[in-house]
């Protein structure tokens, strides 16, 4: 296709905190690789091979995860602010780079939406504008898209209050933009494209329209969704070409170099990372998701868990729907319960209870 994605990756992901204080939310890992990989194959899969990746917080941590775009097999190529600039800024920002038509995407909507469709969508309706949109529950925390019976967008509200939601609609986080459109972001300071440019395009009669999705859709920008995310990719929710690393058996995935004891129990489905140490007894799963290096003691239970590298989960200890960041270690026979989100090199005490 003869388009250019734009990705938005420079936001300091505070809702997912304290996991984004050791890794920003572009690259956290879903199913034990970094998120982007989900976006950019998606893109491909479209036909888009050139993308920007419109940084800010953390960018040589994203550069270090995902390189020239190689692996994901697309150009990639990066422009950093040094101060956030805002979504239209970073968007912006990237127009020195951009010719053409361009697909924006937030930087952490896990979706398998048509991309090409919406595209053909925006070409038909002579669009300068294309806001991709998808139903959900509570509209206040995202932007409210009202169209009329064509598609056209009346009107543009980001965190409408109660009272002022008057559809379920809301912006996907996928637009496509003519870059003419461009040169109507302010340059040299923040400028939001929900809060500013949708609502001045829409006040000028510029033509925009809403292109209703019908697919996987879900913003993995908090914890729960995070989490939500990995069990919806395990129960092969989300049309995605990436797959993890290792062997498929039974389904679970098993990395490179895992040991795992004869009379440890692997429920699928899971996945588990390369290296990882399970001891006799041990339960894995279901819905485990077990990250690089990891050691599970004997006897003991990881269940709808996410764990990232290198975690330590002590003998008889019970780790059930939470996620755990990189290196912490739960202690002998503690039980880490639902909803805890322990930070990376955490420690929780040996026999310890409830949330921590
Ligand atoms: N380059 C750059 N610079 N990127 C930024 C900046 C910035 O200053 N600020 C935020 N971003 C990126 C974030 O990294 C994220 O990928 C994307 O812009 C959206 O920011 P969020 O902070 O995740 O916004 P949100 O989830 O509250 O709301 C947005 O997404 C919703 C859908 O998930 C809005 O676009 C809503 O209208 C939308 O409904
Ligand atoms: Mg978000």
């Amino acid at each position: 296709m003869d388009a250019q994605a734009v990705i938005l990756a420079g936001g300091q992901g505070t809702r997912l905190r304290p996991l984004t204080h050791t890794r920003p939310k572009p690259i956290v890992p879903l199913l034990n690789r970094p998120f982007l990989h989900y976006q950019l194959a998606l893109l491909r899969e479209h036909g888009v091979t050139d993308v920007i990746l419109s940084c800010s917080y953390r960018v040589d941590d994203i550069r270090a995860a995902m390189g020239t775009g190689e692996e994901a097999g697309v150009a990639l190529r990066y422009v950093v602010e040094a101060e956030p600039l805002g979504t239209a800024g970073g968007v912006r920002n990237a127009a020195d780079l951009a010719r053409g038509r361009l697909i924006v995407l937030n930087g952490d909507i896990l979706t398998d939406a048509d991309i090409g469709a919406a595209v053909r969508f925006h070409a038909q309706r002579g669009a300068r504008a294309t806001i991709c949109l998808i139903p959900v529950d509570d509209p206040t925390q995202y932007g409210l898209v009202d169209t009329d019976e064509r598609g056209a967008i009346r009107r543009f509200l980001e965190k409408p209050s109660r009272e002022q939601v008057t559809t379920n609609m809301v912006n996907a986080g996928i637009y496509v933009l003519e870059a003419d459109v461009l040169p109507r972001i302010p340059p040299g300071r923040p400028v939001s494209i929900e809060r500013e440019v949708f609502p001045a395009l829409v006040r000028d009669g510029v033509p925009c329209f809403g292109f209703p999705l019908s697919a996987y859709w879900r913003d993995i920008g908090s914890p729960a969704a995070y989490r939500a995310a990995q069990l919806d990719l395990l129960r092969g929710r989300v049309a995605t070409k990436v797959t993890p690393a290792g062997t498929e058996r039974d389904g679970c995935w098993i990395g490179d170099g895992a040991r795992l004891d004869p009379r440890a129990v692997l429920a699928g489905p899971s996945v588990i990372g390369a290296g990882v140490e399970a001891g006799a007894g041990a339960q894995l799963g279901p819905l485990a998701v077990i990250g690089d290096g990891a050691r599970i003691g004997r006897g003991a239970r990881v269940e709808g868990s996410i764990l990232w590298e290198r975690v330590d989960v002590g003998a008889d200890s019970v780790v059930r729907d939470c996620i755990v960041g990189e290196g912490a270690v739960v202690g002998a026979g503690a039980e880490v319960g639902p909803g805890t989100v322990l930070e990376a090199g955490a420690a929780v005490p040996p026999r310890a209870r409830g949330a921590h």
